[in-house]
């Protein structure tokens, strides 16, 4: 089958994204989000879920290294309304909580990664993947999971097996990661953007004493893209591209 078939293309659900990519990620594969403080990261996340849950009845696992299940849930709910709970209800979406037991705090979530567990997390996923018949899967973040190393050396072949291993089971992968404050890096560690099939950056311009969010497609293997920068907002729909 050809890369650029239609059939075969992940979409985002993100308003004006898929059009730039030619319908959708080429490939499932694994994509990384990457942008500084603020930029929307975690929000393209929930969004690539909600959206393939929605619009194209695909379950997603969000595994949340950063923000505890139960804000994000609130969040989601106050900031698009999107009921995050239901589709947990009805099966088609897992939120793994990989927060909790790194900062010692007690949880009552169904699905939780423990501190330590980073060796079984792809077996954890498989599992849940196994569960749900899910087709995306979100980490957020990769910088949370990364501290946990001592050597980058470990931590590049782990990312590479949790990529691997999830793109085998058929499923979209896709991580966030940050990018240091006023640098022109593309990740945290420098290492992530090698590892992935795409990548897509998220930016907060200062213009004129207002901040216009952009979004430049740096990487995607497989297909042609545009690599112009986009204006985008965060609308009570979520992400929508100029
Ligand atoms: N309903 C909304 N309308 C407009 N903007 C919103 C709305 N909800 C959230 N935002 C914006 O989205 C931003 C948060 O995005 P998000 O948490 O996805 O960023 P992030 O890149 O993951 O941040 P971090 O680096 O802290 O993890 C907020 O700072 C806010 O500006
Ligand atoms: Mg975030």
């Amino acid at each position: 089958m050809s890369l650029t078939t239609d059939s075969v293309r992940v979409k985002t659900g993100i308003k004006g994204l898929d059009e730039l990519i030619n319908g959708g990620f080429p490939t499932v594969g694994t994509y990384l989000v990457t942008g500084t403080s603020g930029t929307g990261k975690t929000l393209f996340g929930i969004e690539f879920i909600y959206k393939g849950i929605m619009l194209y009845d695909e379950p997603g696992i969000f595994i949340t290294m950063d923000e505890p299940p139960d804000k994000l849930r609130a969040h989601v709910k106050m900031s698009f309304g999107w009921n995050l709970e239901n589709l947990e209800n009805e099966g088609k979406l897992a939120i793994v909580d990989a927060i909790s037991s790194r900062v010692s705090a007690p949880s009552n979530e169904k699905y939780i990664l423990r501190r330590g567990e980073i060796d079984s997390l792809l077996y954890k996923t498989a599992n849940i993947i196994g569960e749900l018949g899910a087709k995306r899967v979100v980490l957020d973040s990769i910088v949370s999971l990364a501290y946990q190393y001592d050597s980058i050396f470990d931590l590049r072949r782990d990312i590479q097996r949790l990529c691997y291993g999830i793109s085998q089971l058929n499923c979209t992968f896709l991580i966030t990661t940050e990018v240091p404050s006023g640098s022109n890096r593309l990740s945290r560690f420098d290492i992530e953007e090698f590892l992935v099939d795409g990548i897509i950056l998220l930016k907060l311009d200062k213009e004129n004493d207002a901040n216009t969010r952009k979004l430049m497609i740096v990487k995607m293997r497989g297909t042609d893209h545009d690599m112009k920068e986009h204006i985008f907002n965060i609308t009570k729909d979520g992400i929508i591209l100029e």
